[in-house]
């Protein structure tokens, strides 16, 4: 897809063009790792010479066949984490080591070390109940916990390891000397892509030659595995077959495919793997290219006549194998041995941070399309919201506003007064955000290019010029955010006196960072590109675009000096990503199964550190048909990132524009997100403090229970709701499973109920939006709607209990300023608890430490599962004050309804109901 192609592009040729995009057949360091493990060479550990450092006990690897050194170190860090890396003891020269995604130096714990058997080390963390058993012939190390092991590495022989090479020329001219290290009848294979590298019309010359590393590990007992975003599949990962592994490789894949595993446009290399009453994590810590293959061999119960009875212990415990491959770098490797699933969470935070806090508007709806034409279609669409009564929060800009795709510039002639256009929406307490670009059009008079160009700031080729590529404005060379000097320029151009016609209420949209070169190998960037450090491209191909949101994010703080926060939605992102804003899942189609991917996409974006994520409402590519236009709304609407977008080309498609019926079912589904915004921002808090996934698998929810590992149809959102869209068209029935043993569900329109666990019919209306109150639970709503977020600061709130089998529930309450770093330097938040126990409802402080002023008050309650009608409702104020309260009893339904309360929602209070 080039330049000009990409614009033509029409529904009909979207097909992926798989010629364009490789599959693992044509990946060579792939296919060398294959040919290695059938010749099975061995690696030994040198544990009689293992050293302890101050923060790793460090011992050599010898490989049986070339004698090449490496080092191993293992690494106790604080939390229950292990860290295991692997380099050449002496490389050639340094291998890239991934900077910058681990936040600060963890903080490693002292372990202690004791000889086992012969040929063996114990590591054993402080507290004794985790160990690392290490075994020195053939290499393998055990990760034993409570005496069991979870988890064995190398077990398998896969360890590979191809250490740096003088090329082949260079060491023709050393005189001729033989060098013993390097298999020569190798190196004419060109199947092996040792030096070189063929794809389609595509070289790709190694000077460093072949690089490549991969590991095995084997997860006892486990057959249930997530993670490694990103790629349209399952929630949970499948097993892989012959040439069929996870590809970690950030590409621009228009209208990619569903149930495949191809890279798309960002990489986590990380996975969980879940049992009952473990999970673990493992962090691969390497932005080269990466490939995973997953192997699990279920439980085989021999009986014990066949196969005797310790044969039968052993046998009968499941396995999954995971075999990681990199094209380069190092063998870093974290193993977060949980046990429970918000331990592995907080392990894998503590290494590469929490979700930023997102600014409140976030959450409310946005607007985009490609594009909007001009100021006078913001205008309209603007006013559109208005007049069909639909809240929403952001118009979004797309490339089409600049003067010929150069970003920070407005096209003048569509946009000639970008500050008037902010201020209307800034009438209407909405925001813009713009997009940018790593790709910059080459055009001296371009004051952006001219100075990135004048300063170096360019990614160069492998000839030392400037890397030059096409994109959007034609030929552009990319920003090289690898180089913090680059990221410090780049922030400082979002500043209001640099970006001519921006304002504090503009935000950004980084796209095509994977990055996109339309005419490059698989329209990315050449692997041998050369960035700052002198590293080729391959090496941190993965990081490139979360260097760019790094950068945009740093740049928002900046202009505000400090004090706000910033809004960054990024297409390319990697581990830790999370920090920096939002993510959302590309060109998706307008078509039912894309609706129905998204579900799993977000889940599993959701569980590995990212759970500000989102897909294009309505599908990017296509004409929604309205039904599945509602559905998608009714869906996004209870997802974390809610923005409709579309592509160029497409049928315009604002909420209005599908008849009364349609637009009255968009408004209703965009409202109920707005009623839920309290709840959706207590999750965000969580997910910034404590790293809880805001969008959660069930599995999460319930551990314990097998039949949840598998459900990608429906999920929890925080504790409290579960959420099942209907992504079938026509659809008049939705199956819900209702799960957990002692649980009781709620239907949040009718309040019917549910208990024990089931799975129950549930009749559907183009209206319904399948959603499940757990009994347990108290949600806070806001009563009263505005036009946007901004207009709903002061508006009441509601509370919504759900009472658990045994008649009580808990729920809480965040509150700040909505937009500044306030919460944090000042503790300028609200932290509220309510409980209800024996008939008493209470209104607490839930964290002593916030101190945030609300004029809000509690209005509604609506109490869901209340068995007896009462006799009597009264306020109780702290002070002693107690006040009658009028209430509406259904004997059929068993609720309660307060209303015209005025509690306000910052001090104690107490509702008793007898
Ligand atoms: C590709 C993005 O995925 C899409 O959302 C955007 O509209 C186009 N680029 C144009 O900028």
């Amino acid at each position: 897809m080039e330049a000009a192609g990409k614009e033509e592009i029409s529904v009909e040729d979207e097909a992926v063009d798989k010629n364009i995009f490789k599959d693992c057949s044509k990946i060579a360091f792939y296919r060398r790792q294959k040919q290695q493990l059938s010749t099975k060479s061995t690696y030994q550990a040198l544990l009689d010479s293992a050293t302890k450092g101050k923060d790793s006990t460090k011992f050599q690897i010898l490989n049986e066949a070339t004698k090449v050194p490496l080092l191993a170190e293992v690494y106790g860090i604080e939390g229950n984490i292990f860290r295991l890396k692997i380099n050449e003891e002496t490389p050639l020269k340094p291998r890239y080591e991934v900077p910058d995604v681990v936040t600060s130096k963890p903080r490693t714990v002292r372990l202690i070390s004791s000889s086992g058997d012969a040929g063996s080390l114990v590591l054993a963390d402080g507290k004794g109940d985790l160990k690392c058993h290490i075994t020195a012939n053939p290499f393998k190390v055990d990760l034993v916990s409570e005496e069991e092991v979870v988890m064995s590495i190398n077990s398998l022989g896969h360890l590979y390891f191809e250490h740096l090479q003088v090329p082949l020329k260079k060491r023709a001219t050393k005189e001729n000397k033989e060098d013993t290290s390097v298999d020569t009848s190798q190196e004419n294979q060109e199947d092996l892509g040792l030096w070189e590298e063929k794809f389609g019309k595509f070289v790709d010359v190694k000077v460093n030659g072949p690089a490549s590393v991969g590991l095995d590990f084997s997860l006892h007992g486990f057959e249930h595995l997530y993670g490694i975003p990103q790629h349209a599949e399952s929630h949970q990962l499948k097993n892989t077959g012959d040439g069929d592994a996870y590809r970690l490789y950030n590409l621009d894949v228009y209208g990619y495919k569903i149930h495949d595993k191809m890279g798309i446009y960002g990489s986590v290399p990380y996975l969980l793997a879940h049992k009952p009453g473990r999970t673990l994590g493992i962090f691969w810590l390497n932005a080269s290219e990466t490939l995973v293959e997953i192997n699990t061999e279920p439980a085989v119960k021999y009986t014990l006549t066949q196969m005797g009875p310790v044969a039968a212990k052993q046998k009968v415990r499941s396995r999954t194998d995971v075999h990681w491959m990199s094209e380069s770098g190092i063998i870093d490797v974290f193993l977060l041995t949980g046990p429970t699933p918000s331990d592995v969470f907080k392990q894998y935070s503590y290494l590469t941070g929490t979700q930023a806090m997102p600014p409140l508007f976030s959450l409310g709806y946005h607007q985009c399309r490609w594009n909007y034409e001009d100021e006078q279609d913001v205008k309209a669409v603007d006013a559109g919201f208005d007049e069909h009564d639909i809240p929403y929060d952001v118009m979004w800009l797309d490339i089409e506003h600049t003067e010929g795709k150069r970003y920070f510039t407005w096209d003048k002639k569509r946009f000639p007064n970008p500050k008037r256009m902010q201020e209307l929406l800034r009438n209407k307490k909405r925001k813009l955000v713009v997009i940018s670009d790593p790709h910059i059009k080459i055009d001296p008079d371009y004051s952006v290019y001219a100075e990135a160009k004048e300063q170096g700031f360019f990614v160069r080729n492998h000839e030392g010029g400037d890397f030059e590529g096409v994109c959007w404005p034609g030929v552009s060379s990319y920003l090289d955010f690898t180089n913090p000097k680059v990221r410090e320029w780049y922030s400082s151009l979002f500043t209001f006196s640099a970006y001519q016609g921006s304002t504090d209420i503009l935000y950004i949209w980084n796209d095509m960072n994977e990055p996109s070169v339309f005419r490059g190998p698989e329209l990315t960037m050449q692997k041998n590109a050369i960035h700052h450090g002198n590293w080729e491209h391959r090496e941190l191909h993965n990081i490139y675009g979360f260097y760019q949101q790094m950068a945009t994010a740093e740049g928002l703080i900046q202009r505000s000096k400090g004090k706000e926060r910033p809004f960054v939605l990024t297409r390319s992102f990697f581990a830790g990503s999370q920090k920096y804003g939002a993510v959302w899942t590309g060109d998706n189609t307008a078509e039912w199964s894309y609706l129905k991917i998204s579900i799993p996409m977000l889940l599993t974006l959701s569980i590995t550190g990212i759970p500000f994520c989102g897909a294009d409402v309505g599908g990017f590519i296509g004409n929604p048909e309205a039904e599945l236009l509602v559905r998608w709304y009714q869906a996004g609407a209870y997802q974390p990132f809610f923005r409709g977008h579309a592509t160029m080309n497409t049928k315009r498609r604002e909420p209005w524009l599908f008849g009364e019926e349609h637009t009255r079912l968009i408004r209703e589904a965009i409202r109920q997100r707005y009623t839920l915004l309290p709840y959706w921002y207590f999750l965000f808090y969580r997910a910034h403090v404590a790293a809880e996934p805001v969008m959660r698998p069930l599995w999460i929810e319930f551990p314990k229970e097998l039949n949840t590992f598998g459900v990608e149809d429906e999920y929890m959102l925080g504790s409290a709701l579960l959420v099942h869209p209907v992504t079938e068209p026509k659809a008049t029935t939705v199956s819900v499973f209702l799960p957990g043993s002692n649980e009781v569900w709620y239907d949040s329109k009718t309040g019917t109920y549910w208990e024990e666990a089931c799975t129950v019919k549930i009749p559907v209306t183009l209206d319904s939006i399948p959603v499940f109150q757990r009994g347990g639970s108290i949600v806070p709503i806001k009563t009263t709607i505005g036009k946007s977020t901004g207009y709903m600061t002061d508006s009441p709130y509601g509370l919504r209990v759900a009472l658990s089998t045994k008649g009580s529930a808990v729920g809480e309450l965040y509150l700040d300023d909505g937009h500044s770093f306030q919460y944090l330097h000042q503790k300028q938040f609200l932290h509220r608890k309510f409980s209800f126990f024996s008939g008493v409802l209470t209104n607490s402080c839930a964290d002593k430490r916030g101190h945030h002023p609300s004029k809000c008050v509690v209005e509604r309650v609506f109490v869901l599962g209340l068995k007896k009608q009462p006799s009597s409702v009264t306020t109780h104020s702290s002070d002693g004050k107690e006040e009658p309260v009028v209430f509406t009893y259904c004997t059929t339904m068993s609720t309660l309804s307060l209303e015209k309360l005025s509690l306000n929602i910052g001090v104690d209070w107490e509702v008793h109901i007898k």
